[in-house]
């Protein structure tokens, strides 16, 4: 068997270089320990060319998202020179969040003196959100789900227009709700726009698979906000249905650290009638809006239907 003394060097450096894992050196003898080595893996993970890295310490992946609890695990194992294992936020050259796994070791000289640490680092977004990835395909993928589009689309209009008419007909009842995504604007400036249309599209996927009916429509519209329509749900059933989505989507658990519960969370305002013959979608749509304002006034991840 070889030793690893034996494998040539240029061997082990080809290893390094093309491992599919981040790997990351730091001069433990400057100040803010800054990076002398990031592999290729590390440039695809982050998005940062390694000229823009070399000379710098890590942290700026970290944005402005410092206040995380693991980053002090980490100043205080690199402070007693130790190993360490975390899980944290950070953030890409295009702003996305992804959850890294980073492991941090010292190496030390032959005199038992701290040198360099070595940092790897690995992409866990998966694992800790499993659902992310499906929803972002199947959200290209069915075009019956919501596209993200501004303005309630000519197609919306009909649909409800339609719906409302054979409600009207059947004396059937008739729902339309508006979705909002609480302080989604800051949520946007904080993580920037990449990590804000993937948090948009996972919960449209969450609205669209919870309101799936053939007599179910949901569309985007106005950036953060969706519309719902749905025929033949009793006002009961309906405020069950409503609340138990406001749990899907926090348990989405997109992290938001500004929010009261660290995730993203929604409110809803909506109307349920069975509609008169005078009432028009424009009627329905500005009752729900104003429900919608009404619930957001009374605080986030809440509900309000008339
Ligand atoms: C080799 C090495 C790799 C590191 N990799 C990361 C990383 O991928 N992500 C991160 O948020 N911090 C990483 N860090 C930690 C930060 O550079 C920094 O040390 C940490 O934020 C705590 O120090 P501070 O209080 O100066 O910010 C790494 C540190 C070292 C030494």
């Amino acid at each position: 068997m070889v030793t690893p003394l034996e494998i040539p060097r240029e061997l082990l450096a080809q290893a390094v270089d093309q491992s599919h894992e981040g790997i990351t050196i730091a001069d433990a003898s400057q100040k803010d320990w800054p990076l002398i080595y990031v592999n290729a893996g590390f440039e695809r993970l982050t998005g940062y060319p390694a000229a823009e890295l070399l000379g710098k310490s890590v942290r700026l992946l970290q944005g402005t998202d410092t206040e995380q609890p693991e980053i002090n695990v980490l100043r205080e194992a690199m402070s007693q020179g130790k190993n360490c294992l975390v899980t944290l936020r950070n953030y890409r050259k295009d702003g996305s969040m992804f959850w890294n796994e980073l492991s941090l070791s010292p190496v030390r000289n032959d005199a038992g003196i701290l040198t360099h640490y070595i940092g790897i680092q690995h992409d866990v977004t998966a694992r800790i959100m499993p659902d992310q990835r499906l929803r972002q395909t199947s959200l290209h993928t069915q075009p019956v789900h919501p596209e993200p589009q501004v303005g309630i689309s000519g197609h919306f209009d009909e649909q409800l227009d339609r719906m409302l008419s054979t409600a009207q007909r059947t004396h059937s009842q008739l729902s339309v709700l508006v979705v909002n995504l609480d302080q989604f604007k800051h949520f946007n400036e904080r993580y920037g726009r990449a990590a804000g249309d993937t948090c948009l599209r996972m919960v449209g996927e969450r609205i669209a698979r919870s309101f799936a009916r053939t007599t179910d429509r949901v569309a985007r519209h106005d950036g953060d906000a969706f519309f719902i329509v749905a025929m033949g749900e009793s006002p009961e059933g309906l405020q069950q249905h409503v609340s138990k989505l406001r749990d899907q989507v926090r348990a989405l658990n997109i992290p938001y650290s500004d929010s009261p519960d660290g995730v993203i969370t929604i409110c809803v305002g909506g109307v349920t009638l069975i509609p008169q013959h005078n009432i028009t979608a424009k009627d329905l749509i500005k009752k729900a809006d104003a429900a919608l304002e009404e619930a957001k006034r009374r605080g986030h991840d809440c509900e309000l239907l008339i």
